[in-house]
């Protein structure tokens, strides 16, 4: 069975997932792996039968923007809707936070993967370099589903 749990500031199953696959596999520094940021995120980890397969993390850019990053699965387990479904909760995260919109710096090789979840990518196409590897803005505008008159709220 596939659980996620939510996490403030980065758990060790995160760091482990991403050691593996940020690190050693796609050879970044932790320099870069690690930034200011991750203290201050909520990050997911997806355990399958209680082993950490994926991981992702997402903070607030401005009041209605859900900054997305650092999502990875473990390599035995890609190619199954897992990096999309973490993607979900990521993304369900941000709308709780209040986020209408979401952003993230996707490898460009990984855009694909993106706009198959709704993203689009930088209308300027504009392409930058993180670490010496290719990256462009990509965005998405969720659907908030509005409360109707006789609803009440939570
Ligand atoms: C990118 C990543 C998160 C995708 O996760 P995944 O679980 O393998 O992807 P999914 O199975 O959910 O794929 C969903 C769809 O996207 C497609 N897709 C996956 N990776 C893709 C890619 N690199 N380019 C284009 N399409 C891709 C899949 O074929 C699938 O298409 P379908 O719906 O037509 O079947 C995963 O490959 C990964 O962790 N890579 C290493 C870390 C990384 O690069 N993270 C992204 C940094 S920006």
């Amino acid at each position: 069975m596939v659980e996620a749990k939510f996490y403030f500031g980065v758990p060790q199953d995160a760091r482990t997932i991403r050691d593996e696959v940020f690190t050693l596999e796609q050879g970044f520094s932790d320099d870069i792996e690690y930034d200011e940021h991750d203290p201050e995120c909520w990050h997911v980890v997806l355990y399958l039968d209680s082993y950490p397969i994926a991981t992702g993390r997402v903070f607030l850019e401005d009041p209605e923007t859900g900054h997305i990053g650092r999502l990875a699965v473990r390599k035995a387990f890609r190619g199954q809707k897992v990096g999309t479904y973490a993607l979900k909760f990521l993304e369900t995260k941000a709308k709780s936070l209040g986020a209408r919109k979401l952003m993230l710096g996707a490898q460009l090789d990984k855009a694909g993967f993106y706009e198959k979840c709704g993203f689009k990518k930088n209308p300027t196409g504009e392409i930058y370099e993180e670490e010496g590897v290719p990256h462009i803005l990509m965005f998405k505008t969720m659907k908030i589903r509005k409360r109707k008159a006789n609803e009440k709220a939570d």
